[in-house]
């Protein structure tokens, strides 16, 4: 099927569609081996050869949209100089290469999304979509109001202030009680800063929402495909070319790895707490 040339590099994972029409503008892309520097200009990703900078573009027909509930002590990097496991190792039944959309730490939990739709990740991660995240955390101690609401409000960290977020109380236990944080931001450990810069003490972080989609009852470890309504929710574009996205089967957690060696996730209620928040 003919595309728009700016559509497929996007797609391939090179970059954002909006720098794919500078590098054709710029003439490093080709066709066939034809250079080409028109902004209108289509090719078939099945039958040409598209080339940047002379190097053929990995195009594969099957866009994979995966959910993963990770584990903690997995990295989110396709690579570890030491030799950590990976997020990928966690997907071995998976056709693809996928990479994740965005990062999370290493002891961090929960949901993470994973395609080789470059232009879906890049359109999920731009700061103009601002998709809200949301995460629990299990915090030592007793949290007090005073510190969800300047939490709510934003907190000083190194590198500025952060932006208003939606902070409740969610559990209140013994030793530990659970907050949620919804926030828009995508910062280096965020949610562990703006805990940390409020004097609470983070035991455990967990995503449990990536806009409008839940982690739902995946095991840690586990994994299931997106349906298509799901990918072009998440695209915010209800028409959003998802090139045969490999839907949702009701096995997909199944064929996951059962790594057996994860604690069972406790599932901490999701509201009814005091709500120091604003939604932004
Ligand atoms: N905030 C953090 O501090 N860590 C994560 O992994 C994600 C959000």
């Amino acid at each position: 099927m003919l595309e728009r040339l700016q559509k497929i590099i996007s797609a391939a994972g090179i970059t954002s569609r909006r720098a794919s029409e500078t590098l054709i503008l710029e003439g490093k892309v080709a066709i066939n081996g034809i250079v080409v520097t028109e902004l209108g200009s289509k090719a078939d990703p099945d039958k040409d050869t598209i080339t940047v900078d002379g190097k053929a573009l990995k195009i594969s027909a099957q866009r994979l949209y995966i959910l993963l509930n990770k584990p903690p002590g997995y990295i989110t990097a396709l690579k570890d100089g030491q030799g950590r496991p990976l997020v990928t190792d966690l997907l071995k039944d998976v056709s693809d290469r996928v990479y994740p959309v965005g990062r999370l730490d290493y002891n961090t939990e929960g949901l993470l999304l994973l395609t080789n739709d470059g232009e879906w990740a890049n359109r999920l991660m731009h700061p103009r979509h601002e998709i809200e995240k949301e995460y629990h955390v299990r915090v030592r101690g007793k949290v007090i109001d005073q510190q969800l609401k300047r939490m709510a409000e934003g907190v000083e960290l190194e590198d500025g202030m952060t932006a208003p977020a939606v902070v409740n109380l969610v559990k209140s236990g013994e030793q530990n009680d659970w907050i949620s944080v919804a926030i828009h931001e995508g910062r280096n450990r965020q949610v562990r800063r703006m805990c940390e810069a409020v004097s609470l003490s983070v035991v455990r972080l967990k995503r449990i929402r990536y806009g409008s989609l839940m982690l739902g009852t995946l095991r840690a470890g586990q994994f299931r495909y997106l349906s298509d309504a799901e990918v072009r929710e998440l695209a915010g574009d209800s028409s959003y070319n998802s090139h045969a996205v490999k839907s949702e089967r009701p096995d997909a957690a199944a064929r996951s790895d059962k790594p057996g060696h994860f604690k069972k996730a406790a599932r901490p209620e999701r509201s009814g707490g005091k709500s120091s928040g604003r939604r932004q």
